[in-house]
This record gives C-alpha cells, sequence and structure tokens, in this order.
C-alpha cells in the first residue's frame, strides 16, 4: 500500500455531466456550477467539450460558457476537442479565454470508438496527432481519456492489453497524461486495477488519472483500489451527474462530494471545502430540479436539517 497524502480532483460535472441532460442547460446556469466549484476549492474544471453540436447538442455553447466563466488563480480549466476542428475552436476566443487543458478522447474498444468519435482507434490517433501537436505548441497541456478500460456496452469486458495498446499509442504522439475511464461503471477494484497496471507500462503514477463512472455502485471501491496503487488525480462530478450518450443506461461519474468524504475520512488532503461543495452540487441539481446523486450530500444536508 503506497495511499497518496494528498489527491487532485477534475470536477468533469460541467461537461460529462451536463452532458448527457435531456433538458436544455442554459449557459448562465452552467457558469455557475463552474464558479461554485471554485470557490469550492476545485482547481481543475472540466468546463465543457468542442465537439459536433448536432452529437452532442448539450455543449452547442462550449464558446459562450468559457467566455462567461470568471477566471480564478490557480485554477485549471480544460475542454474536450476530438480534432481540429474543435481545437481551432477552442482557441478562437482571445487567449485569456483559451483552456489551459485540452482532452483528446479515445477507447480501448474499436465498437465504441466508432459509437463515440465516428472512427477507428487508429483513425482517432491520427486525427488526435496534430491535435496534441498544436496544443503542446501553444503551451496548452493535453490530456488524453481512454475510454471502456474495463467493459464496453457493445463488446462487452475489454482486455488489459487493449488499454496498454492504447496508452502506447496515446503515448507515441505525446499525449502527456492519460485517464483511465470505466465509461459503463462495469469495473470491480481487481479489474480496474488490472487496466491501470496496463497504463503504468507507458506513463508515469504522475501522469495517471481514474475516471470511473458509478453505474453499478463500485466506483468508491474503484478509487480506493487506485489509492492503493498510488493513483492521486481523480476525475468525479459534483452530484454524482452525468453519463456518456454514446454509452446507454451508463450513470454520472462518482460523485465528487463522496470522493471528498471518503479521503478526508482517510486523512488525504484535496484542498476542498466540503461544505460548499455540497452547496454547489445542490445549485445544480435544483436546476435539473432533481436531488444530489450523492449519499455523502444527503447524509449532511440531513445532519444539517437537524
Ligand atoms: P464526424 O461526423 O465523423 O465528423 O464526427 P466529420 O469530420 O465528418 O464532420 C461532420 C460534421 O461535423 C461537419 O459538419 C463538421 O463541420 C462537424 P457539417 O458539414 O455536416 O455541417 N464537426 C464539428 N463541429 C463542431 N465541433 C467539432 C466538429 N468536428 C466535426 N469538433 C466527431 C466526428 C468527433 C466530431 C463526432 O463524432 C462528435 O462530435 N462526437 C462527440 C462525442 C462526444 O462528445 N461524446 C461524449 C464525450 S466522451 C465521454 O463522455 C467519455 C469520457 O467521459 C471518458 C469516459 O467516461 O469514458 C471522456
Ligand atoms: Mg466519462
Amino acid at each position: 500500500m503506497k495511499l497518496p497524502t494528498h489527491v487532485k480532483i477534475v470536477d468533469v460535472g460541467p461537461r460529462d455531466g451536463l452532458q448527457n441532460e435531456k433538458q436544455p442547460v442554459p449557459a448562465d446556469v452552467k457558469i455557475g456550477l463552474v464558479h461554485r466549484l471554485q470557490d469550492a476549492g476545485l482547481r481543475e474544471i472540466e468546463v465543457t467539450s468542442f465537439v459536433s453540436p448536432k452529437w452532442v447538442p448539450q455543449m452547442a455553447d462550449n464558446a459562450e460558457v468559457m467566455h462567461g466563466i470568471t477566471r480564478k488563480a490557480g485554477v485549471r480549466y480544460s475542454v474536450l476537442t476530438p480534432n481540429m476542428k474543435g481545437f481551432e475552436a477552442a482557441i478562437a476566443a482571445p487567449r485569456e479565454e483559451w483552456p489551459d487543458e485540452i482532452v483528446v478522447f479515445g477507447a480501448a474498444s474499436e465498437a465504441f470508438s466508432q459509437k463515440n468519435i465516428n472512427c477507428s482507434i487508429a483513425e482517432s490517433i491520427e486525427r488526435f496527432a496534430p491535435v496534441v501537436a498544436a496544443a503542446r505548441d501553444k503551451g496548452i497541456y493535453v490530456r488524453g481519456a481512454m475510454s471502456c478500460t474495463v467493459g464496453c456496452p457493445y463488446e462487452g469486458e475489454i482486455a488489459p492489453e487493449a488499454v496498454g495498446r492504447l496508452a502506447k499509442l496515446m503515448k507515441d504522439i505525446g499525449v502527456q497524461h492519460v485517464g483511465v475511464a470505466d465509461t459503463i461503471g462495469v469495473g470491480t477494484p481487481v479489474k480496474v486495477q488490472r487496466a491501470i497496471e496496463a497504463t503504468l507500462a507507458h506513463y508515469g503514477i504522475d501522469d495517471v488519472s481514474g475516471h470511473y463512472h458509478d453505474t453499478y455502485g463500485q466506483a468508491l471501491g474503484n478509487t480506493l483500489a487506485s489509492l492503493e496503487m498510488g493513483v492521486w488525480q481523480y476525475d468525479t462530478s459534483s452530484a454524482g451527474l452525468g453519463g456518456c450518450p454514446y454509452a446507454k443506461g451508463a450513470t454520472g461519474n462518482v460523485a465528487t462530494e463522496d470522493v471528498v468524504y471518503m479521503l478526508q475520512g482517510m486523512g488525504i488532503e484535496t484542498g476542498i471545502d466540503l461544505d460548499k461543495l455540497i452547496d454547489a452540487g445542490v445549485y445544480i441539481s435544483q436546476a435539473l430540479g432533481r436531488e444530489p446523486n450523492s449519499r455523502a450530500s444527503k447524509a449532511i444536508r440531513t445532519k444539517r436539517a437537524g
């Protein structure tokens, strides 16, 4: 066991969470969520994605949201860019509105790659390569998301070798950090550890993060299993928002509130104020007309009310 002493959380709620909403979410609500997250102490926020509005209409207001946020010093703002068109759109604004980090997103499963980004894994790498080069040339950090690293909605179980192959492809084109994603939340701790192990053959421990959806209620366990391997960076979603439009039935990422509660209890530093974080989750949940999908949020709000 080599538990980290501090953990960096990337709140992906504004992007991964809200991309999957059926109802339109106004840009000012998304901006309000980003502001509340940074006020709660989040140091990295995945704000939006520059993808086709025909594919993901919820992210069509990407430029408006990036323009509308008031940036806080020390916070990194990231966006998804699947191709050069997306990257060019992300940097069409004045420099101060550029993302600090971009995310190219590939899959360990061929079928998911086709469904999500309309190309094979090999073609996706060809599309990403110029994006990675252009971003690095401009001093923008490049993260790679690796979907379906334990299971795929179309292909079923995914072998760790497929994850290792994708990690190597990402490394070869200059992607600086990779996220090991359990897109549909089917992973269990040992399977997730195997996916991470396969990734660690190509990336150092400081350049790997965990991104676990909670469909089967395994995400917190998978986070603990990853912590035990020394992984100290996680994508989580405020109020447990979200899912992927191309992974039917998959629910949101593990709730940021639940992860922060667990880490606090383990004496692991996050820099996040749990009370303010809970309020951020309540804010976005109220805007969506539902309860936050976080047990810790519910328990703490019940206690507050009492
Ligand atoms: P395509 O149809 O193959 O692209 O889509 P294309 O290059 O042939 O272009 C077709 C049309 O899309 C053209 O417009 C392009 O201009 C436009 P038309 O001439 O028909 O009017 N287009 C774009 N418009 C805006 N921004 C762009 C862009 N690119 C092309 N960047 C593409 C390929 C990747 C664009 C499409 O498949 C797409 O947008 N997919 C989105 C998938 C997505 O956002 N999925 C959810 C995010 S990933 C995720 O959630 C997983 C993650 O959380 C990790 C995990 O949990 O696994 C990260
Ligand atoms: Mg995701």
